[in-house]
C-alpha cells in the first residue's frame, strides 16, 4: 500500500498542482517540532528532484530556523476528493532570501504574493504515497484572503521592521533576516 519513489513522477506533479493546501513539518534538536499549513499557489516543482515554495510572513518563522539548524523537512499533501492519496516529500531544505544570490531566477518561477519573505528550496530525498482512505471528503470553497489583505495593507518599511525584529525562533534558534521586501 505504501510506496516509495526516488523522484517525482508526472502523476505526482499533476496531483500536487491540484492541491490548494499542504503541510510542512520540520524539527531541530531540543526544539519544538513545527507543523504549518501552506497554500495560496505557493508550491512549485523545479525538477523531478527539487521543489520549492514561496513563504509569506506570518506569526512564526520556524521552518527557516529549523532548516538552518537541521535541514530536514517533510511536506504532506492529501486529497480531500477522489482518488484518495496521501503524498509526502522527504527532503533537505534551505531558505533563499530576497537579498541572496539566485533569488531573481527563483522568484521568477512564482506568481508574486503580498508579504513574500523567502523561498524554501527542497532537495528531495524520497517521495512516499499511501492510500489516504481515512481522509474525509471536503470540497474546496475559496481562498481566505485575510493574510494577503493584511500584507497588502503593510508598507515595505513596516514589513522590513517586523522582520528585523524577528531574529530567533520560539526556541531561540537564529533566523537570517530578509532585508529586501519584494
Ligand atoms: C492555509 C494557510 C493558513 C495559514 N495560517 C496562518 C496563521 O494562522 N497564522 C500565521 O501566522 N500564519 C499563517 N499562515 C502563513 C504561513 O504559514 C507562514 O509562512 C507562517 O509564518 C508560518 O511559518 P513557519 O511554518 O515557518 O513558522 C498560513 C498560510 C496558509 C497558506
Amino acid at each position: 500500500m505504501m510506496q516509495f519513489f526516488d523522484a517525482l513522477t508526472d502523476d505526482h506533479r499533476t496531483f500536487v498542482a491540484r492541491q490548494p493546501v499542504f503541510f510542512v513539518a520540520t524539527a531541530a534538536a531540543d526544539a519544538r517540532i513545527n507543523l504549518s499549513p501552506k497554500g495560496m499557489d505557493s508550491f512549485r516543482v523545479l525538477d523531478a528532484n527539487t521543489v520549492a515554495y514561496l513563504d509569506v510572513g506570518g506569526s512564526g518563522n520556524e521552518t527557516h530556523a529549523h532548516l538552518a539548524a537541521d535541514g530536514r523537512i517533510t511536506i504532506m499533501f492529501c486529497a480531500f476528493d477522489r482518488p484518495a492519496l496521501i503524498f509526502r516529500i522527504y527532503g533537505h531544505g534551505r531558505a533563499v532570501l530576497p537579498q541572496d544570490a539566485g533569488w531573481d531566477a527563483l522568484y521568477a518561477q512564482f506568481t508574486p504574493l503580498p508579504g513574500t519573505r523567502q523561498i524554501f528550496v527542497i532537495d528531495i530525498d524520497e517521495v512516499q504515497t499511501s492510500c489516504g482512505w481515512g481522509v474525509p471528503f471536503m470540497a474546496f470553497d475559496r481562498e481566505r484572503r485575510t493574510l494577503s489583505k493584511f500584507h497588502a495593507g503593510q508598507s515595505r518599511d513596516e514589513r522590513l521592521a517586523e522582520w528585523a525584529d524577528h531574529t530567533h525562533s520560539i526556541d531561540g534558534l537564529p533566523i537570517r533576516v530578509s532585508t529586501v521586501a519584494p
